[in-house]
This record gives structure tokens, C-alpha cells and sequence, in this order.
């Protein structure tokens, strides 16, 4: 085969590789939404993630994970993925993206895993909280984090050709965003405040007919990263600013480099096009069905399946067979 002929070939789809990888963390952690106990949850997710992704060929470091080595036994930053072949690639996952919201059978947590090429993803170091913006690539350009929050209320109800009054805007509902409730509020416009996962609200912010016009508010740094990776791939933007806590974080991210006034957009996020995203829901949202149990033999996941450079956006629906879930069980330690 010439190389030409060989370039023609359609390559590796890393999501449609991913989406096993996530619907192994959902299947492993639904067994333990509504119990109360987040850690277990969390802990399961982890194992379910884990077990997984070592049949994924590629020579990943973890960028985005769940923290120092010391803190965290499995999939911790700076943590060799894989077999060690081909391709090199960036490493973002959040096994449980809402450990609470499993924990008490709520709506919207997801198990979630970003891959793009090395050394493209965006190290948050020191800094756990960033501001973000995101919408709809009808508004994209409108997104700006400087300018008063209650004018660009009024400029996407403007673009979006409908009332402020019916603009609705969710936001995570912390303390810190109170003063930016308020603008969106005294503009005229609705919020919905969530309770967790703003990776959720993020998709569900750049979805075509969605309930809500934009997200915006205070939120992890690490699913600021992941949600960028699966903005690239929907379409939209988010924007995001480092958010440090206190002068002490503050003063360890200068120490480091990092600007804190610098507007972090998609492309500073995860840069390029090879970029792949896989989230399969763990309990049900707007944007996913949560794992569900049809027959006593069967369990039901939906994901959410999408790579960067060639667009596609699949909706994977997959039946797993409970035999086979048990065994998976036993690789878990579950
Ligand atoms: P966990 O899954 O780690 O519990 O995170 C859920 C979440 O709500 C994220 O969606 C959000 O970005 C972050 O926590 C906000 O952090 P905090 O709860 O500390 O305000």
C-alpha cells in the first residue's frame, strides 16, 4: 500500500474506545447512587475507570486527575497510562463528575475522560477554582468575562432574538458568584442554580434548543479543562479565569507563572484538533440517561461519544449483559 493510500484510511477513533472506558465507571458506580457514602462511590467509579482503560493502546499521562499521587492512589496526575504505544496523548478524567449528586441520587453525574495530544491540555497546578462562561456557538462571540454580566444578558436575549425575561442563565450555586447572580437577576433574566456538576451544565449550555442560554459561575479548574475538551468538539466556547482561593493559592500561581487576569479560552484549554471525548451518564440529566436496570439480567448506559478533528457527535445506547458485569466486578474488587 502506498503512503498515500495509507493516509486515505480512515485512522483510529479514540472515543469509540473511550466510551468502554466510561460506561465502565457508570456501570461500577451505579450500584451505589442514593447510598450516602461519596467516597465508596467515588471509589468504585475510579476502579470501574481503571479497569477499562488499561485496554486502551496509547501512552497517556494524566493531566486532569484525582489529585497528587500521595492523596490519590489511582489515576493521580503525572500517573503513565496504558500500554506505552503509540499515540502520545494528554489525559483528562473525572471518573464520578458529581460524587454527591451519585451519592444522593440526584440528577446529572457523569463519568467523563478527555484525551488530546501531549503536552495540549492545560495544567491548573495550584489553582482549583476558575470563573467560566460558556454558550452556544450562536453566541459564542458574545461570551466575555470583563464586561458586566447584566449587558451580556441582554446582548445574547438580543442575538437570540427573544426577551431577557426568558433568557435563563444556570449557574452552580455557591456563595462566591452571589454579586453575579444579582446582575443576571437585575437584568431581567432567569437562573438556575445547580447544586453540582457544571461539566453537565457546560454540555447542556452548548446544545442546540437548550433550556438554558449560557452557563456561568465558579467552578472546578479540572472540569473547566474537561468541559473545554468537549466544547471543541461540540461547538460553542467557554471562557474561563483562574479563581484562586486565597492569598496564599494566589501567590503559589504566580510563583508557578500563571497569569491570573489571562482569559483561557477552548483552544488555550486543549489545544488542537486531535481531541477525543467520552461521557456516559450515571444517574439521569438533561444531557444523558443514567444507567438503569430494564430486567433483572440487563443494565441500560447512554453516552455521550465525540472526537474533535472529523466532528462526529455520536449518542451510543449500549445493553450490558449483568453476567458479564459481575465479572468486571471482580476485576474492580467490587
Ligand atoms: P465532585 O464530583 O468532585 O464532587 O465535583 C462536583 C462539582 O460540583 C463540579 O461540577 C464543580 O466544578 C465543582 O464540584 C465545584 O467545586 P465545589 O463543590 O468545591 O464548589
Amino acid at each position: 500500500m502506498s503512503s498515500g493510500e495509507a493516509h486515505n484510511h480512515p485512522d483510529r477513533n479514540l472515543a469509540l474506545e473511550l466510551v468502554r472506558v466510561t460506561e465502565a465507571a457508570a456501570l461500577a458506580t451505579a450500584p451505589l447512587v442514593g447510598r450516602g457514602d461519596k467516597e465508596a462511590a467515588d471509589q468504585a467509579a475510579v476502579d470501574g475507570m481503571r479497569y477499562m482503560l488499561h485496554s486502551v493502546q496509547m501512552d497517556g499521562v494524566v493531566v486532569i486527575g484525582e489529585g497528587e499521587k500521595d492523596e490519590a492512589p489511582m489515576l493521580y496526575n503525572g500517573e503513565h497510562i496504558g500500554d506505552g504505544s503509540a499515540p502520545e496523548v494528554d489525559i483528562a478524567v473525572d471518573p464520578l463528575e458529581g460524587t454527591t449528586l451519585a451519592a444522593h441520587g440526584m440528577p446529572s453525574a457523569l463519568a467523563v475522560i478527555a484525551l488530546s495530544d501531549r503536552g495540549s491540555m492545560f495544567d491548573p497546578g495550584p489553582c482549583v477554582y476558575m470563573e467560566k462562561m460558556a454558550g452556544s456557538p450562536e453566541i459564542a462571540d458574545l461570551l466575555d468575562l470583563d464586561r458586566p454580566l447584566g449587558e451580556t444578558v441582554r446582548l445574547v436575549a438580543q442575538r437570540k432574538g427573544h426577551d431577557v425575561g426568558d433568557g435563563m442563565v444556570v449557574v452552580l450555586d455557591r456563595p462566591r458568584p452571589e454579586q453575579g447572580i444579582r446582575e443576571i437577576r437585575e437584568a431581567g433574566a432567569r437562573v438556575r442554580l445547580i447544586a453540582h456538576g457544571d461539566v453537565s451544565a457546560a454540555l447542556l449550555a452548548v446544545t442546540e434548543r437548550s433550556p438554558v442560554d449560557m452557563l456561568w459561575g465558579i467552578g472546578g479548574t479540572p472540569e473547566g479543562v474537561i468541559s473545554a475538551a468537549a466544547i471543541k468538539c461540540l461547538g460553542g466556547q467557554l471562557l474561563g479565569r483562574l479563581w484562586p482561593r486565597e492569598e496564599d493559592e494566589r501567590a503559589a500561581a504566580l510563583a508557578a507563572g500563571y497569569d491570573l487576569e489571562q482569559i483561557l479560552d477552548c483552544e488555550a484549554l486543549v489545544k488542537g484538533d486531535d481531541v477525543f471525548f467520552s461521557a456516559t451518564g450515571v444517574t439521569d440529566g438533561d444531557v444523558l440517561q443514567g444507567v438503569r436496570y430494564p430486567s433483572a439480567g440487563g443494565a441500560t448506559t447512554e453516552s455521550l461519544v465525540m472526537r474533535r478533528r472529523s466532528n462526529p457527535v455520536r449518542r451510543i445506547s449500549a445493553r450490558h449483559d449483568r453476567a458479564k458485569l459481575r465479572a468486571m466486578g471482580r476485576g474492580t474488587g467490587h
